[in-house]
């Protein structure tokens, strides 16, 4: 009978010197020594984040020739391409885990890479792209702010900058919601709507509820995650729910309600299904996002192949220098 390979059994002093490292607050640099599970994990994780910044992209990409105003359309151009920077930020930083980053685009094209479940909800109006700012972005700033205090040194440091640009996308999304909501009743009837609209997506962003999260453990005893899916949302609702009463806007739950003796707001149930559905790639843009992926990737070509000729014509000319 063939037997199976077994997967490789690590030093058992090894990953105690690593999870003792981990304990005291060190940080985990590419070059140091990692369990090949920690390894995965972030790959994972952090593979995923970057395709949820260039998927991101879409929703907001299908509004910029459709802004009301230049200086609308200038701030909504600047958050699409910042999105853009912070892809390639982290596509840099899960490359320094030995990844190559060409097979990470290869699986997000080819559907077999997931991304944040919010990108596949359409954007039917202009008050959207305040929304997405306000509550998208401000979500991503809850997660992300504490993702900046993560063990491994690379995510840690690019979330230190990404968080900072997270946070004029949330202002100029907040701004537009503000605007709107003190406009006209169409207006507000319009932000209104897209709220009631992005609401539950947005809490669905913190991922599964923790006693459904198979990956939260070993996350949080790696300290790549320093707090759970339902902390942070739960910080994130706590947060919201008096900006949208600033605004004069309402929150689509009517089970919304404070807790008297924590100060939290307590919030009703999330339709799951909806939420693995949409994981499952069945939400209402799943197909079309990736269909705008695959195109703008097989436009984009000839840049590839333009970057190659002249990087190898370089490569010539110093060899045949030396
Ligand atoms: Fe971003
Ligand atoms: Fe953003």
């Amino acid at each position: 009978m063939e037997q199976k390979p077994s997967a490789p059994v690590e030093d058992p002093a090894l990953v105690a010197a690593f999870e003792a490292r981990i304990a005291a607050g060190e940080s985990i640099e590419p070059k140091d020594w990692m369990p090949e599970r920690y390894r995965k994990q972030l790959t994972r994780m952090m593979s995923q984040h970057a395709h949820s910044e260039i998927v991101g992209m879409l929703p907001e990409g299908n509004w910029i020739t459709r802004a009301p105003s230049l200086r609308r359309k200038m701030s909504l151009i600047a958050k699409v391409q910042d999105e853009a920077g912070h892809g390639l930020y982290i596509y840099c930083g899960v490359e320094t885990l030995g990844v190559d980053r060409h097979e990470l685009v290869t699986q997000l094209l080819d559907g077999r890479a997931k991304y944040s479940s919010i990108f596949n909800y359409p954007t039917l109006s202009w008050a959207d792209m305040g929304v997405i700012g306000w509550l998208v972005d401000g979500a991503a700033i809850v997660n992300q702010t504490v993702l900046a205090k993560a063990s491994y040194g690379p995510y840690a440091r690019a979330m230190i900058r990404i968080c900072k640009e997270e946070n004029f996308h949330k202002r100029q999304g907040y701004e537009i919601c503000a605007t709107l909501a003190t406009g006209t009743p169409a207006q507000k009837a319009m932000v209104q709507d897209a709220v009631n609209r992005f609401w539950w997506p947005a809490l669905m962003m913190f991922g599964p509820s923790d006693a459904n999260s198979p990956n939260s453990a070993e996350l949080l005893k790696w300290r790549v995650k320093r707090k759970t899916n339902d902390e942070l949302r739960q910080r994130f609702v706590n947060l919201t729910v008096p900006q949208a009463a600033a605004i004069g806007l309402t929150l689509p739950d009517p089970d919304l309600h404070q807790d008297a003796e924590t100060g939290d707001w307590v919030f009703g149930a999330i339709d799951w299904p909806e939420f693995f559905e949409v994981i499952a790639g069945n939400g209402p843009c799943n197909r079309e996002r990736l269909a705008a992926r695959n195109k703008a990737h097989d436009e984009g070509a000839w840049v590839r192949a333009a970057a190659s000729a002249y990087a190898a014509k370089h490569d010539r000319r110093a060899t045949e220098a030396a």
